[in-house]
């Protein structure tokens, strides 16, 4: 079986067998009789890049719906099962007028993975609308709910990416969200722009979503048109006394304070400073408006972009002093 629609980098990495998961019961019985078998998790394929072919059954996490568990005057909790697209979960959100994810309009990708990196963009995080999840335990097959403080989030991690790896498959998510009195996060310079560029005085999170939407899509490649899985690596975030330093040398490094000792950095600057923004080898490259996002133009191999990605890994060591993980699962 191809893996290649079912990952948005498009990469043609063979899977030996392939099931697809549509309800929490089929799930567990799979699980259950297959326990002695290599699996391998598949969601929404959107952060992963396959190096090379998957010898286990696939298990593809479709399980779909959208409940509404809780609901006040002002506030509604919406339980969202795991293969609910999350971009198509945004807007549903903006159809009934529920405020929180918004500014999260257009990342690839399912519901049911975007705990595990705690994904975010232009000023907001999952976590900030995360109320708690649904898992099951591999091994056990028992359900467990994860509140927020089990998941221990932080910037693009959480507890499913460290102590808990590859031990649970989160089978739905429950989401706060507002239905009055809506909290706007306009802090990211972006989408002020973006905003007045479409002459919106008094933004609703319908606006907001449309001008993340535009910001993106100047920046970051459509998987329809061009293989890739947004930010390859993460920011760096580095001492700031390591800063200092590096300012001196680099005086237009752009920064964020993070804490009293530490700053962010952005990697796509760093990138581009050391010369690969738009650069292509073959089929692959790093995508030229955005330099932290690496691209497949058709049929690379995953190994071609990961032997880039440790290529910008060296050079940024080499350059800048300065480590950058990958974002991206490598398989
Ligand atoms: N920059 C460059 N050259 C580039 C790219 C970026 O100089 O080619 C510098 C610029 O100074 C720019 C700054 O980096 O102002 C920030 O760029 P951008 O706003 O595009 O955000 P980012 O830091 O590169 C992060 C997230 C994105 C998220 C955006 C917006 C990470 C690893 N990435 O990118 O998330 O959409 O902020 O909030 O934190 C993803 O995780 O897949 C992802 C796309």
């Amino acid at each position: 079986v191809s893996l290649k629609p079912f990952n948005t980098f498009g990469i043609d990495a063979k899977a030996t067998s392939y099931c697809n998961i549509s309800t929490v019961e089929q799930l567990k019985n799979i699980l259950a009789s297959q326990h002695t078998n290599p699996l391998f998790i598949l969601g929404g394929g959107s952060n992963m890049l396959l190096t090379k072919d998957i010898e286990a059954l696939v298990l593809h996490i479709n399980l779909k719906g959208l409940t509404i568990v809780n609901e006040t005057d002002n506030k509604v909790t919406v339980k969202a099962m795991a293969g609910e697209n999350w971009h198509e979960f945004v807007l549903w959100c903006l159809e009934q007028n529920y405020g929180g994810i918004e500014n999260l309009s257009l990342i690839p990708g399912n519901v049911g993975t975007a705990p595990i990196q705690n994904i975010g963009a232009y000023g907001v995080e999952l976590k900030d609308v995360f109320v708690s999840c649904e898992a099951i335990h591999i091994k056990s097959q028992q359900l467990k709910t994860f509140t927020k403080k089990d998941c221990n989030f932080d910037y693009r991690e959480s507890v499913f990416k460290q102590d808990l790896k590859s031990q649970y498959i989160i089978t739905s998510v429950n989401f706060e969200l507002t239905k009055t009195n809506h909290r706007l996060h306009m802090d990211y310079g972006a989408i002020k722009d973006q905003l007045n560029v479409f002459n919106i005085a008094e933004p609703t999170i319908r606006h907001i979503s449309k001008a993340v939407i535009a910001i993106r899509q100047s920046k970051l490649p459509d998987p329809k048109d061009i293989g890739n899985s947004g930010s390859f690596f993460k920011n760096p975030i580095i001492s700031k006394d390591e800063f200092e330093t590096l300012n001196d040398n680099f005086p237009d490094i752009p920064s964020y304070q993070i804490s009293d000792k530490e700053v962010k950095i952005p990697a796509g600057w760093l990138i581009e400073k050391a010369g690969f923004k738009g650069k292509r080898f073959n089929d692959y490259g790093v995508h030229k408006e955005q330099a932290l996002v690496l691209v497949n133009y058709g049929n690379a191999k995953g190994k071609d972009i990961f032997e880039l990605a440790k290529l910008l890994q060296k050079t940024i060591k080499r350059i800048f002093n300065i480590e950058i993980e990958t974002e991206v699962n490598i398989i």
